[in-house]
């Protein structure tokens, strides 16, 4: 599908739920003026306890059910919002005491962990950033709303748009990967997919920009660990994608785990107060991170839960998740006047006009008749296959093994993720079911001729030490014209609390490829993965490699598309892969050093032991066609700080299919004020081009992408020479330079 079509899809899907949700009866749209009238209504009619239940959000049994205690909570004006409960039947059950059994009627507010998908799983959001268009993730995004919101959900914790630049911490697979330039371009993608133009309308659900933020810094790639980022660091990198959160209109932000610069991110007034809302505007609310609040205890913030509370309710956290120190200790902080009543109120304030703005006061139940037909529709299969081949990257493809002819006799499916029905549903899949997956193994048999003979042996599990399945893995690929091997990670050892302190394939799998490899047989590995992975053996000695991810319920059907030559791959890797562990932190936007890496002088910024250089560059990725850049020319020499200018490149498809490729723009401020990236990415585009085809890119450069944000906490465009570097990946460019003058 090509991204106009996505648009259009888009388009529909937008109308369809209109339809299905009944949303032309009525509008949800409120006057500003109108919500905060209702706010300062409600809130002069609350009691303290009120206002506090508000502020708390409560966890729900695993399997979606609520907690008997939260019927009395709610019952009492006690609770404001509930994580995990879900479903049509369950959600109408609660809101019904909360919004007739209560005393002022504040209708309870349903969160959920909606990643990559509800029932229909997308690839892992590392993967969708692979397709370097964000159209693909506003979509898949759009079709995860509307099915959460079937089954009564209102609000999802995402998009994550933690910048990540460490493939160790096992949440990478939740993000965009390493940039910031493509991680706000997705981030903004996903708001407007989730909350759409209007967060309130039915088919809609609230966002929510976590985790704020530089979770993704943590030391040693340690999930929830110390961070350690200057601001010229954190303004430069790692806000942008929760600026672009805030410009795309989300509704809500979520205080992280860690701990920045000494101060806890769910106590740091710094990133909570004076830059989300005093510079940023930000007029939503913030929700901590599950018990970050109690956790400030652990971090040595707070010697008690008392002041736990009031570090983190003065730093600007206004609702707090599954601790309950808002609720037991604001009183008293109120009565030594720790906590103003005024900072109380403002978050009651935030809470309740985002529960307006979504129209849970009008509509707060969800019609129980219209769950399951908006579950896991052939549309949105047809979708998530769409977006799983779009997110595939072909990383090496020698003697055109790939791809696969349909009418082979014989294909030997190999690998112990060959058949796997959890791994492809990455982290954080939602209510997604092993049994919907369909497997490699299940693609392929459906996408080849009818005597083609399709053989299957696992080999080996991915952990453990057993070969004892080799024999007939080999046997199997020696009886076979085509090898196609299935390895990576299981879903378990990605996402929350996942680190790794090695990036290698676990247990026999390397053993199995080579096993494989040895037959002589052509051979494929594709890998199915949450983080990029230490494969260098592969790299060099297999001739064909797919990148596939974990690629949601449709995967097995997607790969097949790929590896048979339906769709042609043209995704680009969003993330830095490393030759080994010990390179790790590396990523293309590094600055430079007094001494860059040169192969001949020791004195140099590099290892004894493995080359400085990564085992994929940022941006990189194959197509079965090939595809040359040339002719870059920019519209001036030279610009005023304020101006800007256009860089266009011609790409032409010499080889022998239609194919995709994603045209990169990356700049260098060759000398400032402050040491600048080697090279930053400033702009995109993917395009297909049919064979013979040529056309030229055009890129838009102004002060926006010129510019930095210095020491002083300052915009500046300095004076000075810039680079303009265009290609397929982020190294492989070519180059001009221009100029720019003023002040
Ligand atoms: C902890 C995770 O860090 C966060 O991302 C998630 O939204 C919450 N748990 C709720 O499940």
């Amino acid at each position: 599908m090509n991204p106009g079509k996505l648009t259009r899809l888009l388009l529909i899907l937008s109308v369809a739920s209109l339809l299905i949700f009944g949303a032309l009866s009525h509008s949800r749209a409120q006057r500003p003026k109108d919500v905060e009238q209702r706010v300062e209504n409600l809130l002069r009619r609350m009691t303290l306890a009120e206002k506090l239940g508000q502020l708390q959000q409560l966890d729900g049994e695993s399997n979606g059910n609520f907690r008997p205690e939260h019927l009395e909570l709610i019952r009492q004006g006690l609770l404001g919002s509930t994580l995990n409960v879900r479903g049509a039947q369950r959600v109408n059950q609660l809101q019904h005491v909360a919004v007739e059994g209560s005393r002022l009627k504040i209708p309870n507010l349903f969160g959920f962990d909606v990643i990559h998908g509800y029932r229909t799983i997308f690839p892992i959001p590392l993967g969708e950033a692979s397709s370097w268009d964000p159209v693909s993730a506003e979509l898949s995004t759009s079709i995860a709303a509307r099915e959460a919101y079937a089954v009564g959900l209102r609000w999802t914790f995402a998009p994550m748009v933690d910048i990540a630049r460490d493939p160790r911490w096992g949440r990478i697979t939740e993000g965009a990967g390493e940039d910031p330039f493509l991680g706000a371009a997705f981030a903004r993608a996903r708001v407007r997919g989730f909350q759409g133009s209007d967060y309130g309308a039915p088919g809609n659900i609230l966002a929510c920009a976590k985790h704020w933020v530089a979770y993704g810094a943590a030391e040693g790639g340690r999930d929830y660990n110390t961070t350690e980022v200057s601001e010229y660091t954190l303004r430069n990198v790692y806000f942008p994608p929760f600026k672009a959160t805030v410009d795309a209109g989300v509704g809500t932000f979520m205080s992280a785990f860690n701990d920045l610069n000494g101060v806890p991110t769910s106590a740091n007034h710094f990133i909570l107060t004076s830059v989300l809302r005093g510079e940023w505007k930000f007029d939503g609310f913030v929700v901590s991170d599950y018990t970050a609040v109690k956790e400030l205890i652990n971090h040595g913030l707070a010697t008690n839960d008392k002041e736990a509370a009031q570090a983190a309710i003065n730093a600007g956290v206004d609702m707090e998740m599954v601790s309950r120190l808002f609720n037991q200790h604001s009183p008293a902080l109120l009565k030594e006047g720790k906590v103003t009543q005024a900072t109380i109120d403002e978050a009651v304030r935030r809470i309740l006009r985002i529960k307006f703005r979504l129209g849970l006061f009008e509509h707060p139940y969800v019609d129980e008749a219209a769950e399951s037909g908006a579950l896991l529709t052939a549309a949105n299969r047809a979708a998530a296959r769409e977006i799983a081949g779009r997110s595939m990257v072909l990383l090496k493809n020698s003697n055109e093994t790939l791809p696969l002819k349909k009418n082979l006799g014989a294909i030997a499916v190999i690998g112990p993720l060959a058949d796997d029905r959890r791994a492809p549903l990455g982290w954080w899949a939602g209510d997604g079911k092993p049994e919907d997956t369909i497997t490699p193994l299940a693609g392929i048999r459906a996408k080849v001729s009818a005597q083609t003979k399709v053989g299957y042996a696992k080999g080996c599990d991915t952990l453990g030490d057993s070969t004892a399945g080799f024999a007939e893995a080999v046997a199997l690929a020696e009886a076979s014209e085509v090898a196609v091997v299935f390895v990576g990670e299981e879903a378990e050892v990605v996402g929350e609390a996942a680190s790794k302190s090695s990036l290698d394939l676990t247990g026999r799998q390397l053993d199995l490829v080579k096993a494989i490899q040895a037959t002589g047989k052509p051979t494929v590995v594709v890998l199915i993965n949450g983080r990029p992975l230490t494969v260098p053996w592969i790299v060099d000695t297999v001739p064909s490699i797919l990148e596939a991810w974990m690629a949601g319920t449709e995967s097995g059907n997607a790969i097949a598309d790929v590896l048979f030559g339906d769709v042609n791959p043209g995704g680009k890797l969003p993330v830095t892969f490393p030759r080994s562990v010990g390179q790790v932190p590396i990523y293309y936007n590094h600055l430079n050093t007094g001494r860059p890496p040169e192969a001949k002088n020791r004195y140099s910024s590099k290892y004894l032991d493995t080359p400085w250089t990564p085992l994929f560059p940022f941006g990189y990725g194959l197509s079965y066609t090939q595809f040359k850049f040339s002719n870059l020319q920019l519209s001036a020499r030279s610009i005023r700080n304020n101006g800007g200018l256009t860089a266009s490149v011609e790409v032409e498809n010499t080889g022998r299919r239609t194919g995709d490729e994603v045209a990169q723009l990356y700049i260098r401020d060759l000398a400032a004020s402050m040491s600048r990236p080697v090279k930053e990415l400033k702009g995109f585009q993917r395009i297909t081009l049919k064979p013979g085809e040529k056309r030229r890119i055009v890129f838009t450069l102004n002060s926006e992408h010129l510019g930095f944000w210095n020491g002083q906490g300052r915009f500046v465009v300095e004076p000075g020479e810039f680079s303009v570097m265009v290609g397929p990946n982020s190294e492989d460019v070519i180059e001009q330079k221009f100029a720019v003058t003023g002040h």
